[in-house]
């Protein structure tokens, strides 16, 4: 019989690929537990901010899926998450850059 199923885990915890993937599972734990509305409810401001560690766990499922194989996975890595990241940065834009009709100014 091979050594224990959790020294076995840990073990291999400590490699790129798989420590990225546990931190991102780590990271959606409490983002599905408050993913409800009497979550939403209880939580009121902080809600938010605790929802936008969504982004801190998609980075790290990317790298996780890129560094698999010793980086052999960045091919499929790169093509799932290009359309992500072409999203997210027109959403910056929009927020932030887009050039805006100038206010109107009180009499
Ligand atoms: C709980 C800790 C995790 C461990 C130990 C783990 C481990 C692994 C391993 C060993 C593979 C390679 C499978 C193979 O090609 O033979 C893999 C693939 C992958 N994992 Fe994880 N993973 C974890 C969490 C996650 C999370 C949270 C996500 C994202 C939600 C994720 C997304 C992926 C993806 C997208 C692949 C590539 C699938 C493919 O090649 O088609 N993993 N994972």
């Amino acid at each position: 019989m091979g050594y224990p199923f959790a020294a076995r885990i840990l073990g291999e915890v400590t490699k790129f690929d798989i420590l990225t993937g546990w931190l991102a599972f780590l990271v959606f734990i409490p983002l599905a537990a408050t993913s409800n509305d009497w979550a939403l409810r209880k939580l009121g401001t902080v809600w938010k901010p605790l929802q936008r560690w969504t982004y801190a766990a998609a980075v790290l499922t990317l790298l996780h899926w890129a560094s698999l194989h010793n980086w052999g996975s960045w091919v499929p890595a790169a093509i799932h998450f290009g359309p992500l990241a072409a999203l997210s940065l027109y959403r910056v834009w929009y927020q932030y850059f887009r050039k805006r009709p100038a206010r109107a100014v009180a009499a």
